[in-house]
């Protein structure tokens, strides 16, 4: 621990959200999550989580997408900060404050994000230098997605996707993500996903060696033609607009597109950034979406950017 003299009043970490590049959703296990092979990668679409000290535990939320997000105990940043709390035996409690610029239910870890932010955050406000081992460790009890966000850039999950190892890629992508003002929930999409596979039997979930080839040679083309995800038509089946949106992507120029995880937002790579600049326009000009945004990746995952002290 710091001495209590040189620790800052508050801490702001920002996190990126996360799209997949490719997920294989292999069978429903015991605990009714199912084994993945997944590639992450962060992009460039940012929330900001403020903890200080406060009286009592607390969240409060503003910024785009701070509707639907839970204010109370629920709230998983808040449950990451109490959860980093009591493994360190920190016992002051922390407000927390969250600016939503990633969207809520939108297959995009915007939730897990923020526990990722908190953690990084309460652990630089209370000066306890974790290990990032020891971080992941919470993370993974907090959410499948939450141990990629404390890293970013462009990684491996397996095991229900909180197992993640780094992968060799190269450059920058540069996306196009069509949002959606209406969330899908990720157990209904997975339940649907099972109902669509019936009795056949899925097996075991490996990587897909085209996709590894495609992120070492930082090609977008390659990459565009390796995108896979197993939940895309569980997606689609509880939201068929989906369908439509992917199509239009690709009309208007996409190289490649893709439902992140398990919806609704679409993600498509563009060869650069004018690529995507005229995506954008064309996309939001036909009126297919409402909200579009253009985002590069890989980003970093949690970390610092504000922490002042008293004097
Ligand atoms: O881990 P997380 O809380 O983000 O998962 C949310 C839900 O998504 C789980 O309760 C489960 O229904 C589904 N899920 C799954 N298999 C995974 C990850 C998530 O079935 N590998």
């Amino acid at each position: 621990m710091t001495s209590a003299a040189a620790l800052p009043t508050s801490a702001t970490a920002r996190v990126p959200a996360k799209i997949n590049l490719e997920l294989i959703v292999g069978p429903r296990r015991e605990d009714g999550y199912h084994s993945l092979a997944t590639v992450y990668h962060a992009v460039s679409l940012f929330d900001e989580v403020t903890v200080s000290a406060a009286d009592e535990w607390g969240v409060s939320l503003e910024g785009p997408h701070a509707q639907g997000v839970p204010a109370d105990a629920t709230n998983l940043a808040l449950r990451a900060a109490r959860r980093l709390a009591s493994a360190a035996g920190v016992e002051e409690p922390v407000h927390v404050r969250i600016r939503k610029e990633i969207p809520v239910a939108g297959g995009m870890a915007g939730g897990s994000a923020d526990a990722a932010a908190a953690l990084v955050a309460c652990d630089h406000l209370w000066g306890l230098a974790s290990g990032r081992d020891e971080l992941a460790e919470i993370a993974g009890e907090l959410g499948s997605d939450v141990p990629f966000l404390l890293g970013g850039g462009t990684a491996m999950g397996s095991g229900r996707g909180e197992v993640v190892a780094p992968v060799l890629a190269r450059g920058t992508f540069h996306w196009v993500l069509a949002l959606s003002a209406c969330g899908l929930s990720t157990p209904e999409v997975y339940a649907e996903c099972d109902r669509l596979r019936g009795s056949r039997r899925v097996p075991e979930p490996t990587p897909r060696r085209d996709m590894m080839t495609a992120l070492r040679s930082g090609d977008a083309r390659a990459l565009a033609s390796a995108l896979v995800n197993d939940l895309q038509d569980a997606a689609i089946s509880l939201r068929p607009k989906l369908g439509d949106v992917l199509e239009a992507g690709i009309d208007f120029g996409a190289l490649g597109g893709i439902v992140s995880g398990s919806g609704p937002t679409v993600a498509f790579v563009v060869e650069n950034n004018e690529a995507a600049l005229d995506l954008a326009v064309s996309l939001t000009a036909s009126g297919t979406v409402q909200d579009v945004r253009r985002a590069t990746g890989p980003a970093h995952g949690a970390h610092i950017v504000a922490a002042p002290r008293a004097d």
